[in-house]
Parts: structure tokens; C-alpha cells; sequence
């Protein structure tokens, strides 16, 4: 007897963070346009995640899908060792020009965690090549970086979802996250803790990374941008070098291009992904300093040790290219700059509902911050039910729709968060710590 698709997707398909046993339901999406997700059973749901960050213009777009068509005439895929092509070129000239004069150099990769694996390996390298065994990276505390090793070696050790790989990580440096936030006063102590790591251990450490301003899965917290400023000074004092994560933040979505912006500091190493793309295909790209990368290459290897089969994967940079190209027309800075607007008028009373600690909105971003941790389950079927997307975790409700979102939809949005903060059976009640 042959199962119903969605059964045989229970039985036989991981999906993230899921268990195989008894998986969260998940609802099946047929098509997508613009902001909605059409469903199997014909509905429409207004999407305010963008599939996790990433289609910033909405989905289906004609100029992405016209990239993407004209590029598979061409060619698909090609090997990017001893090979070059048209469209990872112009991407990476758009790149160079879009980001800092410093950050001169792309790795092109498959995904985020790839882009930080990448990165962390180049900073190992760069450090071999100047005679010292540097392993040692610092960080701060609530920060998430992927799911691969390296990425989960300097990612949050304790309140995050990889604890139980704790034995098997390369064990790194965490200093405290700072507590001054984004619209708040600075409060020179929050540098404190890194300043005492960094002196301490300056000579061991290879490199620092950081999500710049925005601390995502970490706790969906806006940092004051003085705290970047003062962690720059620091290493360049000691001259370790700094690799910004901006992996979620990047592409517009804090209401600069780079979220890094705000703080008006300039990493060595900068690691993009998500959105990079429109949310089409997965790519990922690591910049750096001509500095790092000539040392990595003056190396007695003689060149980076990387090299993933779907590298520069055409497709991919095309649709990429038409992104960037998209970006460029500047519409995103009035979208953005619009969501941010509705967030504060809308999003921002819900502060003083009962169950609410806090609400957060730095451009198109906005959180909700509750006293309970939902269920998860339960309040995934209330949304739908309701006629949006929006997947919680935590205790923490948050919304990245995309760039195009209309002012109707996104209230929309707005109200079904309010009206589940009304709804006691969606949230775990002797659950506050989670
Ligand atoms: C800040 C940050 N870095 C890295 C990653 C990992 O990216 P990916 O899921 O594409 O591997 C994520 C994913 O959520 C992220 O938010």
C-alpha cells in the first residue's frame, strides 16, 4: 500500500532540529509568490520568516527566475578547480564593490556554516604561515554560527543546540555578550570581560568573531554598536584579526547594507550567505583582506585547503548577480525603512501586554520576547490557521518578512502575534527558563 505524502514524509524525513520518532507536523507548500505560501490545501499564508532570512524580494521573483533561466541555458554547473565562468566573476566584482575597500578576496561556498568553516580555517592557515600555531578563538556569549564544527565550536556553549556536542568541540574563548542595547546608553563595563580575555590570552588567540550588532538564534538581541567600535580597537591592538558573521544580518535586512554599518568598523574577514542569493539557491561567500589571504598563500602549502565540488556553482552566482543588481535599485532602503516604521507603530505596543518581557525591531526585524516559551506544536497550527508563517522558538516570537511586504500584510502579521500573546494554551506556563 503506498503512504500519502505526507505520511511518508513523517516516516522517512529529517527535518531541522526534528526528532524521527514524534516530528512537529509540517505543513506542505506547493508553489510560492511574493509574500505568500500557497499550501495543499489551496490556502494562502502570509510568510514572515523569508524562509528563514533569506528571500528578501519575495518568491517566484521574474528578474531572479529570469536569472536562474538564462544561466541553466548556458550551463548548470561547472567545476570551479583550474575553471572560471562569466557569472562567479561579475558576483564576485559585485562583492568586492559592495563591501569594504579592505575585503578584496572571495571564497565562494555552499552554505553559512561553510562560509564560517572557511573562515575560521583561513585565520589557521594565515597564522601557520607567519611560524605560529595559533587555534584559539574568541568570541561572545548567545552568538550562533552553524551547524558544523567549527561553526558550533564558537557558537553559544551553553544556552544553545549544540551543547551535547560540548566534548567533541575545540574548546574556544567566550566573553560575556554585552547588555547595552541597540537604542539604549553605552555602558563601558559590558567591554570589560572581553578586554580581560583578549589580554590574557593575545597571543594565542587566532581570530574574533562576532554577528555584528544582531545576535540571532542566540536570543534575537540588538547590541549597542560602541561595543563593536571597542572590540576592534582591541584587536587591532593585539592584531588578531576579526571575522563578522553576517550571514543573517547581510543584504539590508538591520536597514544598511551590512549591519556592521551601524558601528562604522571594517572586519578582516567578513562571511555572507542566506539572502545572498534572493532565497533561491544556496551560496554562501567569505571575504578577506588581501593581508590574509597573500600570508594564507605565501604559506608553505602554498594556497588555502578548501575546495567544495559545487563551489562558484553558476546558478547559484547568477541569481546572486540579479540580487545584488536588485538591491542596487535602492528599493530596499524605503521597504526596509518602511517595515521599521509599522514595527515601532504596531509591533512595539505589545510591550505591555502581561505575557510580553520585551519587543525589539531593528530595521525589517522584529521580536517578541515573551514570558513563556511556546508550544511549539500548537502555535505553529494557530498561525497557519490564521493565515501566516511565522515559526517561533523559545520564548521568543519574531518576524523577518520580506523587503516587499505590504503594509495589509504585514499588519496582518502583526495582529495574529497579538492575538496568540491572548491565546494561554500556546505557551508552556512552567517552562520559563526555555
Ligand atoms: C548568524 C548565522 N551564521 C551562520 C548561520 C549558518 O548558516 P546556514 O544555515 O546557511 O549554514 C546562520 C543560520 O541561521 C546564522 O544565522
Amino acid at each position: 500500500m503506498s503512504q500519502s505524502d505526507t505520511f511518508f514524509d513523517y516516516k522517512h524525513i529529517w527535518h531541522p532540529y526534528a526528532s524521527m520518532i514524534n516530528p512537529i507536523p509540517c505543513y506542505t507548500v506547493i508553489s510560492a509568490k511574493g509574500v505568500y505560501l500557497k499550501l495543499k490545501n489551496g490556502k494562502n499564508i502570509i510568510d514572515g520568516m523569508s524562509s528563514w532570512w533569506s528571500a528578501i524580494h519575495g518568491y517566484n521573483h521574474p528578474i531572479l527566475n529570469k536569472a536562474l533561466k538564462k544561466q541553466m541555458r548556458k550551463m548548470s554547473h561547472v567545476m570551479f578547480g583550474g575553471i572560471t565562468h562569466p557569472s562567479a566573476i561579475a558576483l564576485c566584482r559585485r562583492l568586492i564593490a559592495l563591501t569594504p575597500e579592505k575585503l578584496d578576496c572571495v571564497f565562494l561556498s555552499d552554505s553559512g556554516s561553510v562560509a564560517i568553516e572557511v573562515a575560521i580555517k583561513m585565520l589557521i592557515q594565515y597564522w601557520q604561515s607567519l611560524g605560529q600555531k595559533r587555534k584559539l578563538f574568541l568570541t561572545i556569549r548567545n552568538g550562533y554560527h552553524g551547524d558544523t564544527f567549527a561553526a558550533m565550536s564558537v557558537s553559544d556553549p551553553d544556552n544553545s543546540l549544540h551543547k551535547i556536542y560540548n566534548d567533541l568541540l575545540p574548546k574556544n574563548l567566550f566573553a560575556d555578550a554585552p547588555v547595552s542595547s541597540f537604542y539604549k546608553d553605552w555602558n563601558n563595563s559590558d567591554v570589560i570581560s572581553f578586554k580581560k580575555i583578549i589580554e590574557k590570552n593575545s597571543l594565542k588567540i587566532a581570530g574574533v568573531i562576532l554577528e555584528p550588532i544582531v545576535q540571532g538564534v542566540g536570543g534575537m538581541n540588538f547590541y549597542h554598536p560602541t561595543y563593536l567600535q571597542k572590540i576592534k580597537i582591541l584587536c587591532d591592538h593585539y592584531s588578531i584579526p576579526v571575522i563578522f558573521d553576517e550571514i543573517a544580518t547581510g543584504f539590508g535586512r538591520t536597514g544598511k547594507i551590512f549591519a556592521f554599518e551601524h558601528a562604522n568598523v571594517v572586519p578582516d574577514i567578513l562571511c555572507l550567505g542566506k539572502s545572498i542569493t534572493g532565497g533561491t539557491i544556496t551560496l554562501a561567500a567569505t571575504l578577506s583582506s588581501r593581508h590574509i589571504a597573500d600570508t594564507i598563500s605565501k604559506s608553505k602549502a602554498g594556497c588555502f585547503m578548501h575546495g567544495p565540488t559545487y563551489m562558484g556553482n553558476p546558478l547559484a552566482c547568477a541569481v546572486a548577480n540579479a540580487n545584488i543588481k536588485l538591491l542596487k535599485t535602492n528599493q530596499w532602503k524605503i521597504q526596509v525603512s518602511n517595515i521599521e516604521k509599522q514595527l515601532f507603530k504596531n509591533l512595539l505596543p505589545l510591550r505591555n501586554h502581561p505575557y510580553v518581557i520585551d519587543v525589539r525591531i531593528l530595521g525589517a526585524i522584529g521580536v517578541v520576547e515573551c514570558l513563556y516559551s511556546v508550544n511549539m506544536c500548537l502555535i505553529q497550527k494557530f498561525f497557519v490557521e490564521n493565515g501566516v508563517w511565522i515559526r517561533p522558538f523559545k520564548k521568543l516570537i519574531y518576524i523577518v518578512p520580506p523587503y516587499t511586504i505590504s503594509y495589509n500584510a504585514l499588519k496582518k502579521l502583526i495582529n495574529v502575534i497579538k492575538k496568540a500573546l491572548n491565546k494561554t494554551e500556546l505557551f508552556n506556563f512552567n517552562a520559563t527558563h526555555v
